[in-house]
């Protein structure tokens, strides 16, 4: 299959090139990053027209985002142009030229008031401005296509050093105080996770015309406060935790007020495709192993 692949140079991306490298045959994009591929901004409607017009493809893997959360909170016109117009850019081409339009979407869109896990129906309500942009992104896609799978996920971790836990490894080899939110819940998804179930996801829906098109939440399982992650993470890798201190959400995130509840059921992937990622702590386990 002819997959096009955005954001190939950021975290999820670069783990889903690795996965889906061998199998298909997959154009990478890439924006300012020094990773071989295809030079694109998204933001850029002549230039997304002009991309997929000479690359057709049967799926695209939208993964290209403006991801930090304080960046978006000071500047929403950035993330506006890139985590919605973007988006709808690729998402009306992509239908123009009859691309199936994966869409990589986050927790953050709720407002966290829940108390038991998000599934897909819930109302989004998202409060940051990284949020109503990733929702704004959503919205334009159902809007834009018909072939459309959103993957919803959580906080994301895997190879590279910019990740939330391999900053807090970071700053524990160097001895230094880490504080983590206590009363923020997520479900944590290394990237080699998610990247294995999209892979078998996009195997399975084309052999399988039953599997709806639609919102999936695609995370590991279970949830965790990112005080009890980190304290997981010290474990496995064998460092002290003795200076990982539990903080409230709203003293460390100064810029951003974050929702307080992120965890995501991944009921109906299972469901629908079979689908079912291993438990967060099992995976972050392996992960650690690997460092
Ligand atoms: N990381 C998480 O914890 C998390 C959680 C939930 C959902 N998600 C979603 O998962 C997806 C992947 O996240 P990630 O952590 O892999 O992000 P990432 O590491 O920040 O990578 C994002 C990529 O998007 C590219 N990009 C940014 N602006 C662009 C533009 N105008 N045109 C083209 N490309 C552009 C970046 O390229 P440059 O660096 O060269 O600008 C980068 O390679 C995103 O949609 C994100 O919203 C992430």
């Amino acid at each position: 299959m002819k997959i096009i692949l955005t954001g190939a140079g950021g975290l999820l991306g670069a783990s889903i090139l690795r996965r889906l490298a061998n199998k298909h045959e997959v154009t990478s994009i890439i924006h300012k990053s020094e990773t071989s591929g295809l030079s694109c901004d998204i933001a850029d409607e002549t230039q997304v027209q002009s991309l997929l017009k000479n690359n057709k493809g049967d799926i695209i893997v939208h993964c290209a985002a403006v991801t930090d959360v304080d960046f978006c909170e000071s500047n929403p016109r950035i993330a506006h142009n890139v985590n919605c117009i973007g988006t709808r850019n690729l998402a009306c081409y992509s239908a123009m030229y009859g691309i199936t339009f994966i869409y990589i979407s986050s927790d953050y869109i709720f407002d966290g008031r829940k108390q038991s896990p998000y599934r897909e129906d819930d109302d989004a309500n998202p409060e940051t401005v990284y949020g109503i942009s990733k929702y704004g992104g959503e919205l334009y896609v159902s809007y834009f296509t018909k072939k459309y799978y959103i993957f919803r996920t959580g906080l994301l971790y895997g190879t590279g050093s910019g990740n939330w836990i391999a900053k807090i490894i970071n700053k524990l080899k160097l001895k230094e105080d880490v504080y983590a939110a206590d009363d923020q819940v997520i479900t944590p998804t290394y990237a080699e996770d998610f990247s294995a179930a999209l892979d078998e996801f996009i195997a399975k829906v084309s052999s399988d015309p039953k599997i709806a098109y639609g919102i999936y939440n695609l995370t590991n399982r279970g949830s965790v406060t990112r005080h009890g992650l980190a304290l997981k993470a010290a474990e496995y890798c064998g460092l002290s935790a003795k200076s990982i201190k539990p903080a409230k959400l709203d003293k460390i995130s100064s810029v951003t007020p974050r929702p307080k509840y992120c965890a995501l059921s991944g009921e109906k992937l299972d469901r629908a495709a079979g689908i079912k990622l291993r438990a967060w702590d099992e995976a972050l386990q392996d992960y650690m192993t690997k460092q």
